[in-house]
Parts: C-alpha cells; structure tokens; sequence
C-alpha cells in the first residue's frame, strides 16, 4: 500500500429525486475510487444526503410528510440507485444520524468557545404569506411578487460566524498552493470573488420560531443551526472526528468533488470553519461544470431531466459511464444527448477499442492456436504503450478524465494501424514466425494494458477483457502497469472471439424530436461552416456613425448580488452598482450557463446604461452586460485595474 485517498461527493438534497447531474458527481467519484485503490492506497469514498434546513422542511409539508419520514423516503431513493450505477462508496452519511448531529454541535461549541461566533443583529423583508425573509431584488415595486402585500421589515438576532477574520489567510493559502482548487479557472474565481469584495461574516443560526429542521445550537436552544455550516460538517464526521482511526488516516489526504454551484460554501466557508475550528483545511477541490440538455440546465420544471438508471438500462452502464467521463472536459459544462452517447459508443468503444480485441484475438486464434506466443516487443510499441500509461495515470489523479481518456486512446488507435502496417496476414503467409509473434504479443500486451486502466472507468467491460486475455480480474493494479512492459505471460490462453461493444442504434427519441439514428459528428464540416458563418456576419456588420457610437452609454458596474431568474435557469438577475443614488439596478443577464451566481459578485463589468428598459421574463432589466465568447465559453469584459463603480467607457 502506498499513501492514503480520501474522496467526498456533496451530500444530496433530499427535495428531489436523484439524476443525471447527482450521478455523474458519484459516478466521476466513483472512478476516482478505484482508480486509487488500483494504485495501491487505501482508500474511502464518501457520499450521502443533507437533510435540514427550510427547503426540505418545505418539500415535506408538500408531500403532506413529517420532515424525518420524508428525509428517510427520499435519502433512500438515492442510496438505492447507486448500487445499479457501479458505485462502491465505502460510508453514506446522512446529516440526521446522531452521529453527525454530535459532530456539529461540537464544533460549534469549539468555535464559539474561541471567540469566532458572536451574537448579532440581522435585517430583512419579511412577508407572513411566504414565512420567510425576502431580499430587496425579491420584491417588486416594493410588494412580495407572490403575495402582492408590503412586507414588515424586521430585524433578528441570529449568531454569526467571524468569516472575515480569515479572508487574507485564505487568500495566501490559495495562491500558495495552486492545486487547492482546481481547475485553474475556478481558482481565479475564488480568488477574484476573495481580493475583490470584501468577506461578510457567515449568518449560522435560525431561530425555532421561524425553522426549527436543524440541529439545535449547543449554546443556545433557541436556534439551530444554518443547513450550510452543518451540511460541511459530514466530510468529517463520517470520519469518525475527532478521534477515529478514519479521521487520522484520511482526513490528511481528504479531496472533495462538486459542481461550480456550489463552489462558495466549499471554497469560502468549509476552509474557514476548518480553520477556525483548528483543523487542517482539506488537499483538493475538484470542480466541474453542468450538464446541459439542449442547451439548458437540468430541471423539474423544464421537464428535461435525465434518468441516470434509463440511459445505463439503454445503452449499458459501462458506455454510460464512459461517455460521462470522456465527453466532459471537467470544469466545463458538456451537453447531454443520446445522439453524442451512441455516437461515442461505436466510435470510440466499437470501432476502436472493440474492433482491435476482436481483431487481435481472432488473429491469435488463427495463427497461434489462442495461445500468447513469446516474442522480443518491437522497441518504439513498448515505449508508446508505457508512455500512454504514465500520461493516463497523470492526467487521472489531476481529474483532466477526458484527456486521460485519449490519451489512452491514441495507444489504442496507434495499434489499429500498427496492425495495418505490419500486416500479420502477410507476415504469416510469408512464414515470418517471429516478427508475426511479436506483433501480436505487442498488442495483446497492449490490450492487457488498457484493459486495467480502463477498470476503474468500466468495471464490467474491463474484466471481460482481462478475462478474454487471460488475466485474473481481482483488483487489477494500475501502478505496476506504469513500472513494467511485459506482465502478459507467454503460453497464456486467451479467448478464441470477442464482441465486447456491438454497435448501438439511438433507441428512442427525445422528446420533441423525431427518432433517428445517431450520426458521429462531422467535426470539420461543422467548424467550416461557423468560419463562413463569421465571414457573412463580418461582411454584413454595417458601418455606424460616430454619433451613433456615441449616443451609447457604456459605464464600468460592479456586481453586488446575483441569483438564479426565479422564471428562467438560463437568466441571472444582477444587481449592478453604477455609483447611482438610488443604489443598484437590476440587469437581467443570459449568464447561468457559464458562470454560479456567487462567481459573479464583486466582479466588475461593463454595462450598457442607456438601453431602454425592458422586462425579462417578468423582471425588469436595466441595461445589459457586455461579454466575449472565449474558448466556446464565456467571459466578462470589464476593466483590467480597479476604478470606482459608475466609470464612463469612451
Ligand atoms: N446539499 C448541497 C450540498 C452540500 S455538500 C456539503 C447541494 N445538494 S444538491 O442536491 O443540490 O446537489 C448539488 C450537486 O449535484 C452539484 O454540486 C453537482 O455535484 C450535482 N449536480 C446537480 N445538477 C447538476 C448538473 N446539471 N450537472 C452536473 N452536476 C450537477 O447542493
């Protein structure tokens, strides 16, 4: 055993039911799992479900449940799915077992022994109809939108966490270690979100009479404690904190897995409890992007929810599993569709990797009876398959999976040609027996490589092909496969055929479309055809006069909050600053595919001030935010040094 492996999903939600999103957080840990454990170390994987707080108070009360009857009913929906998805978690937690409610309560009671909660005073809109607090961007013209009646704006007492104390100490511990959060691109958010705006203290409790689906303070029996500061907490009570041996093998090497929604509580909040609870921060936050559905985000109410359990009973889990990995660059968002997984499964799976074992073992049926001949490896195969491996293994354990992924590939397609260029049949009728036995121990050695590289990824199809070569399928080991070339013994039989990934049609349509066959992709033809696209818009774009330029009235704005177009997942509603009296407007903005509200505040933008105001989906938006298509994606244009909100652009 080599080093120690710690890795955590979020705790999901038990307001809804799980789905594609939930299972590719899992599935990605999953791989990550046994990857790990086939390099040897000792490893725990951790997922589970958070249970407190308003939402799932509220999703009860609808379901006409008791909140502990309805966590129970939902928590098992996903502790039951993922055993059909592949998933070996070692624990699953849930945030209303004793054992957890103990942990939270401890650390509270640690950090506020310390001085770093305090008593204090918190203000808001609130509307009796709703039972709850509204903010300013909630109402309109002043009144609760659901409700049409003013809400009485109180204030409450509530306890604070002193989050601000340790901003500067977060920021150097980030840019003293670059892979804290990765990849990079969220980092710069994290620390353009810390060095732009100052860091609020964190509000922790709620009183009983508002909400009293928490755990209780250890200091005060009035209030329990914000879903947030208690949902962080699983990541060490499942540990076994503080003195379990869990806690003092992983916890060192702990690394957590979400998606950029919520980046802030893992970035932000989770280091500074730690810190200020005394404990060493956690070695790596992994993020990625959403998956989109033409276009979109995932949701109930858009009706395009993707069932993980139907695409694995349709197309195999391994090929869901596999297209999960390959087809998102992690960090990015990646559409979802049938067409692009069947098109992956007879591209990547049938044509490349299936059609080479097929071919290989039926040639070394024909040839050498089924039976792995020994053979000096031609020098340069040996050093593209270690090489393929080394890169694999790199590129893997930095969460870079679609990378890993071709990297391996180029191993596989390398040896569909090497077999096109050596020509066995030939080699075979021209009675050359040594050449022919190195050709095919290079590649079925190959194969046997790939094979336990793949394990972690496809479970299933990875020991069908190390049973088809041979092998023992126990625990295959990825790090041996890195220090040697040659493992595959000679005199070894293998299987005479093999049909590891028949081709697949596309099986039903999506809804609103008609059924057909899934296409692979014309990569080229589709990036000549935006070339001549931009060419025509280019030619078209008329020229202006300078009045006309002029008359536009272009300001720097910045950020103060942002949320989620309660209407519209693909809108942001955001408060802009622009120096004005009357404080900052609002700006509806088509922004959520490409960056998590919480990113965005403190960012400074440009803004077109002078649009004529328009109405959004129900929301009034007064200007609009300038923006440049990066890389396929998206980035604000904004200033590149500081200057005070409200700034004129000429
Ligand atoms: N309960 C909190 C997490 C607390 S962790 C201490 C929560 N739960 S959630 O049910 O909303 O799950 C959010 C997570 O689900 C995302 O971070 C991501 O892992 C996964 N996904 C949900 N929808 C997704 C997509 N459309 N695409 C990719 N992953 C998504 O937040």
């Amino acid at each position: 055993m080599s080093g120690a492996f710690y890795i955590t999903t979020p705790i999901y939600y038990v307001n809804a039911n799980p789905h594609l999103g939930h299972a590719y957080t899992t599935i990605v840990a999953d791989c990550l799992a046994r990857f790990h454990r086939a390099l040897g170390e000792e490893t725990f994987f951790l997922t589970g479900t958070d249970e407190h707080g308003d939402k799932i108070a509220e999703a009860a009360a609808k379901n006409g449940r008791e909140p502990q009857q309805y966590a129970d009913e939902v928590s098992a929906t996903f502790r039951d799915l993922w055993p059909g998805l592949g998933i070996t978690n070692d624990d699953f937690i849930r945030t209303t077992e004793d054992r957890h409610v103990r942990v939270v309560r401890e650390i509270l009671q640690k950090v506020y022994d310390s001085g770093d909660i305090y008593y204090g005073e918190y203000g808001g809109h609130y509307c009796t109809g709703c039972e709850c607090f509204l903010t300013e961007k909630d109402l309109e013209d002043g009144l609760c939108p659901d409700h049409k009646t003013k809400p009485q704006y109180i204030s409450e007492k509530n306890y604070f966490f002193r989050m601000s104390k340790y901003r500067e100490w977060l920021i150097e511990h980030i840019e003293a270690n670059p892979e804290f959060i990765r990849p990079e691109r969220y980092r710069g958010e994290v620390l353009s979100l810390l060095r732009s705006s100052h860091l609020d203290d964190l509000c922790i409790s709620r009183p009983k009479s508002r909400l009293s689906w928490g755990i209780e303070l250890p200091f005060d029996s009035d209030y329990v404690c914000y879903v947030w500061f208690d949902a962080l907490i699983n990541y060490l009570s499942a540990l076994d904190w503080p003195d379990g041996e869990r806690f003092k093998n992983f916890w060192p090497a702990a690394q957590h897995l979400v998606a950029k929604d919520i980046l802030k509580p893992h970035a932000v909040f989770w280091p500074t409890m730690l810190r200020a609870a005394g404990l060493p921060v956690y070695k790596h936050l992994n993020v990625h992007g959403y998956w989109l559905v033409k276009e979109t985000k995932m949701s109930k109410s858009l009706g395009n929810v993707v069932r993980p359990l139907d695409m694995a009973d349709r197309y195999g889990l391994d090929t869901f599993r596999f297209f999960l990995l390959r087809e998102m660059r992690f960090g990015n968002d990646a559409s979802f569709s049938e067409e692009a997984l069947v098109s992956r499964r007879n591209a990547d799976l049938a044509n490349d990797l299936g059609n080479l074992f097929s071919r290989v073992l039926s040639m070394t049926k024909k040839y050498r009876g089924s039976v792995v001949p020994g053979a000096a490896v031609d020098e340069a195969l040996r050093e593209r398959a270690m090489e393929a491996v080394r890169n694999y293994v790199e590129l893997f354990s930095r969460c870079r999976f679609a990378e890993a992924l071709e990297a391996l590939w180029e191993l596989v397609r390398s040896l569909n040609k090497h077999i096109d260029e050596t020509a066995p049949w030939v080699l075979h009728k021209e009675g050359r027996d040594k050449e022919l036995d190195a050709v095919l121990y290079g590649v079925l050695e190959c194969l046997r490589k790939v094979a336990c590289c793949l394990h972690p990824v496809m479970p299933e199809a990875g020991a069908a092909m190390l049973t088809q070569l041979g092998q023992t399928v126990e625990g295959p080991r990825i790090d041996r496969e890195m220090e040697t070339f040659g493992r595959m013994e000679p005199g070894t039989e293998v299987a005479a055929k093999s049909n590891l990934f028949p081709r697949v049609e596309l099986e039903a349509a999506e809804p609103g479309d008609s059924a057909k066959p899934a296409k692979p992709k014309d990569k080229k033809k589709g990036k000549g055809k935006a070339k001549e696209d931009a060419a025509a818009a280019e030619s078209e774009t008329a020229m202006v006069e300078f009045d006309d330029f002029a008359a536009l009235d272009l300001r720097v704005g910045v950020v103060r909050a942002a949320e989620v177009h309660p209407k519209a997942d693909r809108l942001l509603l955001l408060q802009v600053d622009l120096g004005e009296e009357d404080g900052p407007r609002q700006v509806v903005a088509g922004l959520a595919e490409h960056f998590a509200p919480d990113v965005l505040v403190g960012r400074a933008v440009t803004v077109v001030a002078n649009l004529k105001p328009r109405k959004l989906r129900g929301q009034l938006s007064q200007g609009m935010v300038l923006t440049v298509g990066a890389d396929g994606g998206l980035d604000l244009l904004g200033p590149s040094g500081e200057v005070p909100p409200g700034s004129k652009v000429s």
